[in-house]
């Protein structure tokens, strides 16, 4: 056993606290090892580690690597037991496991269950068995619906692809497929016990090779209700496209997600991960309808921790932060799970943009992130959050997500190409220190980003990176603490968070707010006797 694996005496699990930063690894840093493709990979990965560990933060959670045509950029999985070659091998993934583990940090991998990719051996077999076969039966085909004169010619039900279309495709012998995401992402059949057994030596495969978690893909989807019953559609009569976005669609009340037979695979994974030395731990990706429904996810005997989504849609208020909060631990009291917390990620506008870009809304992003580093449980950070970087605005000739490339507009959405933008780490130009070469990477990042590079901002104590650095170097300071010892006030535009020896002021007005007695131990923005607008505090006396 090595130190990492023993558990931390009287101390609650690594994970329970933990800040965990997501790597994107097409978009983090290209070593130039796998020739130079403006792609991101392990070898890369592996170099950066040292600025992670100064950075502060716990553990990384890296996107899939695995063999894939990358048709959703690695969500596609081909074979998971094996890297993308335009990653590395599975020698660079050990190196890189062990490189974090020398420097303190944990390595969570990201498991995709929901679907394989269409190139996956056991799709493929589906394909060439055809109809009524054992192969086929691991994945959904169906035969189709249609009039009398054209049976089968219809899909076997009305669902809608996430990202957009049809979510069934017809194969050549006449049936058809379902994939919840894009036709190159078939769904597997999670009643079929093959499917299950498969993904347990998968967990086992990569827990031999010694990672310390998996954050679960699409884990409220792996079921879908027996019937196929239609889903109540909310369409656009003008376009037949759906009229909400992507995320709202996957929070509905729907026969493809969040069914109950989808908890007995964590129980199951559960028992997986407690066989292994140290304190291994899942996350689950489950865009549930409320926290209620979250925490089902994380019940004593299921899984470590889910995302908590719930925080990155709330509003910029001070009340609807308190409401998250406050909803969050009600929820998580019953089944005894840590919260997390979470504002960016590869999917979503990242959280400066979404709080209005521009110097407000960086200030703004500061503020919300300052706010939940003081808050029980986990922070997952995203990428380049550290540096403050904003959605980027990519040329349609450039955009590259599948839920792009499926309607091409036609729904108003542009994709998620623009929170995937690869990290500007050093340099006036492109690549900006990204990779070798002078090129654009594979999304080409902004003629702008020279004072956003992370050696632009390493030493300037007003830089985001120097402030991400400031505050979870506090955070480490912070004596434990639990959600039932925390108090949550709202007075107008004022969020007070109070835990162990420290008071958070987040201010969400427009206007300054008195500051009152204390000492400074962090803060978002310049405090001087007063908390300006869009401003967060970490106190501590009085
Ligand atoms: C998850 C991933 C997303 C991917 C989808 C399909 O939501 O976060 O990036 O496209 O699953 O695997």
């Amino acid at each position: 056993m090595t130190a990492r694996d023993e558990p931390r005496s009287g101390e609650a699990p690594w994970w329970r606290d933990a800040v965990i930063y997501q790597i994107y690894v097409r978009s983090f840093a290209d070593s130039g090892t796998r020739g130079v493709d403006g792609v991101g990979d392990l070898p890369g990965i592996t170099s950066r580690l040292p600025y992670l560990r100064d950075l502060g933060v716990d553990a990384v959670w890296i996107t899939p690597f695995y063999t894939s045509p990358q048709h959703d950029h690695g969500y596609d999985v081909a074979d998971y037991r094996d890297i993308d070659p335009l990653f590395g091998t599975l020698a660079d993934a050990d190196t890189l496991v062990a490189t974090a583990h020398d420097l303190d940090l944990r390595v969570i991998v990201d498991l995709v269950p929901n679907h394989t990719s269409d190139e996956h051996a056991w799709f493929r077999a589906a394909l060439a068995a055809g109809p009524g076969s054992p192969e086929r039966a691991r994945y959904l085909f169906r035969d189709g619906r249609g009039p009398a004169d054209a049976p089968g010619s219809e899909p076997p039900n009305n669902w809608q692809s996430v990202f957009g279309g049809p979510a069934w495709t017809r194969v050549a012998d006449g049936q058809w497929y379902l994939h919840l995401f894009d036709t190159t992402q078939p769904d597997l059949d999670w009643r079929n016990p093959e499917v299950g057994d498969m993904f347990a030596d998968v967990l086992r495969f990569w827990l031999d090779r010694d990672v310390d978690g998996f954050r679960v893909d699409v884990a409220h989807g792996l079921y879908k209700e027996a019937s196929l019953r239609d889903q109540v559609l909310d369409e656009d009569p003008a376009t037949s496209e759906p009229k909400e976005s992507m995320v709202a669609r996957t929070l509905r009340d729907e026969p493809m997600w969040d069914q109950p037979e989808v908890h007995d695979v964590y129980r199951r994974w559960h028992e997986v991960l407690a066989s292994y030395p140290g304190e291994r731990m899942n996350v689950a990706e489950a865009w549930t309808q409320t926290p209620a429904s979250m925490a089902k996810f994380v019940r004593p005997d299921e899984m470590s921790q889910a995302f908590n989504f719930s925080w990155l849609l709330a509003d910029w208020s001070a009340q609807a932060f308190a409401d998250v909060v406050t909803g969050t631990f009600e929820a998580l009291a019953d089944v005894g799970a840590s919260p997390t917390w979470v504002l960016s990620n590869h999917d979503v506008i990242r959280h400066t943009t979404r709080y209005g870009g521009g110097p407000a809304g960086l200030a703004r992003a500061r503020a919300a992130t300052l706010t939940m580093l003081a808050l029980p449980g986990s922070s997952y950070l995203y990428q380049g959050e550290e540096l403050g970087l904003e959605q980027v605005d990519v040329a349609p000739e450039d955009r590259q997500d599948p839920s792009w490339l499926r309607h091409r507009g036609a729904t108003g959405e542009v994709g998620r190409d623009g929170c995937r933008v690869p990290i500007p780490w050093s340099g006036t130009s492109a690549p900006y220190g990204f990779g070798p070469g002078e090129g654009q990477p594979w999304i080409p990042q902004p003629a702008d980003w020279a004072s956003l590079t992370a050696q632009a901002q390493t030493g300037d104590d007003g830089s985001t990176l120097e402030f991400y650095r400031r505050g979870l170097a506090a955070r480490r300071g912070l004596p434990a603490t639990t959600a039932e010892s925390v108090r949550v006030d709202v007075d107008g535009d004022l969020l007070t968070i109070t835990r162990a020896g420290l008071r958070v002021l987040l201010n969400c007005g427009e206007s300054a707010l008195p500051l009152p007695p204390g000492d400074v131990v962090v803060a978002s923005g310049p405090v001087d006797g007063e908390l300006p607008a869009c401003t967060a505090v970490w106190l501590t006396g009085q």
